[in-house]
């Protein structure tokens, strides 16, 4: 559901010297972080995402740059401007998303709770819609 979504704070110690961010699995995060990856050199006006996942959960953060992160569960849709590293955007199971705007340079850091898996992936929003029990 898409009220499971939501921005969450991280823990930075912040020194004259710099930042410094960390991110503890089940602690900071509602899941284990069982893989990591990040997206980067996406061209302008590119769009990434455009699926949900039945298992997995995810953590996104900008770690440079901005984008936008559209999400929809089927009955709502949300948009979350996504511009700084001090926070990082939850994504529960069973939500569609898409990725819009990616300014030059951007990053996008995911936390992931499940090894990469394609069947964990629905690739058409009409047949997460039907999973989802949202229509016939
Ligand atoms: P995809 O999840 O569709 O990327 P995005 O949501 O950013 O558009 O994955 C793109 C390709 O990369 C696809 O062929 C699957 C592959 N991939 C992996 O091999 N491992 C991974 O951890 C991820 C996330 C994707």
């Amino acid at each position: 559901m898409l009220s499971n979504c939501k921005l969450i704070e991280l823990h930075r110690i912040t020194q004259p010297s710099g930042n410094l961010t960390s991110i503890e699995g089940s602690v900071h995060l509602p899941f284990d972080i069982r893989r990591v990856y990040y997206l980067n050199d996406v061209p302008g006006g590119a769009a990434r995402g455009g699926h949900a996942h039945k298992k997995l959960q995810q953590f996104m953060i900008a770690m440079s740059g901005s984008f936008d992160v559209l999400l929809n569960d089927g009955k709502e849709k949300r948009v979350f401007h996504m511009e700084r590293s001090s926070y990082g955007l939850y994504l529960s199971t069973m939500i569609w998303r898409e990725l819009h705007n990616f300014s030059p340079g951007s990053v996008c850091l995911v936390l992931a709770s499940e090894h990469y898996d394609e069947s964990d992936y629905y690739r058409n929003f009409g047949q997460y819609i039907k999973a989802a029990g949202l229509s016939s």
